[in-house]
């Protein structure tokens, strides 16, 4: 298996000659994936969980199925613990409104890495004031890291939840999780892991880890936009309010009062997405069937390629670790003098796709001292050719701004 075989089931890239660098975003989708979002249209669509006809039964079932595939995927212990959301971001304020809001009190703390998405953040900043707690981050080293000191002088016995991205998608660096949750449960807190930036990249296994919760995003693993899931360890979500009100989520309604479905159904409120929910199945399978140990090979080759080829533009610079094995295929950079939006538009003429911006990450970027930088994010689909061509177009952006400098001067 190499990248250009994998290139030929993504339809998008086959038709257009580009060098799509922006996977951390949003990832491009299989035939596989669309086809099966086709087929539940054309043989399977209606409501789940509505109707007593055959149709509605037979979209509960795939529906159903795919959750069990999820939990399977991710080695949860059972399918209740899995619920489906819009989105990464849905299911983090899902569990800082539900567990945060009944959990937290005046003299608790909530603790976070500066690497956090603002979708990871923001959340806690509205909980931590509506409780009266605080909210403190464990803050990176030189290398974009966070060292171990760090984690054991942020979490303390007063800490009650610790979130952390497993892997940041801006620096690429892949944290420690598993040393993180082990710190936090000796402290007696819970952990929320997002996953969004390392499940298309590594295998997840949530007992491993032990995550309380964990919770990740479709659309950059390949499948549709607009899929979300939320793992949480069964007892806990037991014990969980409510977080969005009405449809199947319901048991019995009263005038004044209403008793709720249980798991996983009391957190699915409203009819679902379910074209997304057989996309993401569609996509776990497609996963599976390239493995883990596969995409692996093909990502760190690349990733050691991109490195090395990059670090070789001195107009650049680099924001990533220097040791190899805790990053992730994700680079940011900047060019000097020039500014990442006026980079990433110059790369888009020459059909290279990168992010620029903030990358939803303020509090980040402003701790290692920029507002912005053009960002590449690799996947299965990249070849060395995207990046030879992301070089020469950041070689030819550089020359075009050198000589207009030079002709201001
Ligand atoms: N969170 C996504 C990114 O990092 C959108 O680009």
């Amino acid at each position: 298996m190499n990248s250009y075989d994998v290139k030929k089931d993504f339809p998008i890239l086959e038709k257009n000659k580009i060098s799509y660098l922006d996977s951390g975003a949003t990832s491009q989708k299989p035939i596989q994936v669309i086809e099966s979002v086709k087929n539940f249209y054309e043989n399977y669509n209606a409501n789940p969980h509505r109707g007593a006809y055959s149709l509605s039964m037979e979209a509960t079932s795939i529906y159903e199925e795919t959750r069990g595939k999820i939990a399977k995927f991710i080695n949860a212990k059972n399918s209740e613990e899995i619920i489906f959301s819009k989105n990464a971001t849905e299911s983090m304020n899902l569990v800082a409104y539900s567990y945060g809001l009944d959990n937290l009190k005046s003299g608790d703390e909530v603790v976070l890495s500066i690497m956090e998405h603002h979708s990871n953040l923001v959340p806690w900043q509205t909980i931590t004031k509506k409780t009266g707690s605080t909210l403190s981050y464990m803050y990176m080293n030189d290398a974009y890291e966070i060292p171990d000191e760090e984690i054991e002088k942020k979490i303390t016995p007063h800490t009650k939840i610790v979130g952390i991205t497993h892997v940041s998608n801006v620096l690429g660096t892949i944290n420690n999780v598993k040393k993180i949750i082990k710190y936090a449960h000796k402290n007696g807190a819970v952990v929320l892991v997002d996953a969004s930036q390392s499940i298309p990249h590594m295998r997840i296994d949530v007992q491993d880890l032990d995550a309380d919760f964990l919770v990740f995003s479709g659309h950059k693993m390949m499948a549709p936009l607009g899929i979300g899931v939320l793992y949480g360890k069964k007892e806990i979500l037991n014990k969980m309010s409510p977080f969005l009100m009405g449809g199947d989520m319901i048991e019995y309604v009263y005038e004044q009062n209403t008793t709720f479905a249980p798991l996983p159904n009391k957190f699915e409120a409203g009819t679902q997405d379910v074209e997304a929910v057989v996309g993401l199945g569609a996509a776990i399978d497609y996963i599976e069937n390239l493995g883990y140990e596969n995409i692996n090979k093909l990502e760190e080759e690349l990733l050691d390629y991109a490195r090395e080829e990059l670090s070789k533009l001195d107009f650049l610079t680099l924001y990533m670790t220097p040791n190899r094995e805790n990053h992730s295929g994700v680079i940011s950079f900047n060019i000097k003098g020039i500014h990442p939006h006026d980079v990433a538009s110059i790369l888009d003429n020459y059909g290279v796709c990168v992010r620029s911006g903030n990358h939803c990450a303020q509090p980040l970027l402003r701790s290692i001292g920029v507002d912005s930088t053009c960002r590449a994010s690799f996947y299965i689909y990249n070849t060395k050719e995207d990046i030879d061509n992301l070089v020469d177009a950041l070689k030819k952006t550089y020359e075009m701004f050198r000589k207009y400098m030079k002709s201001e001067n």
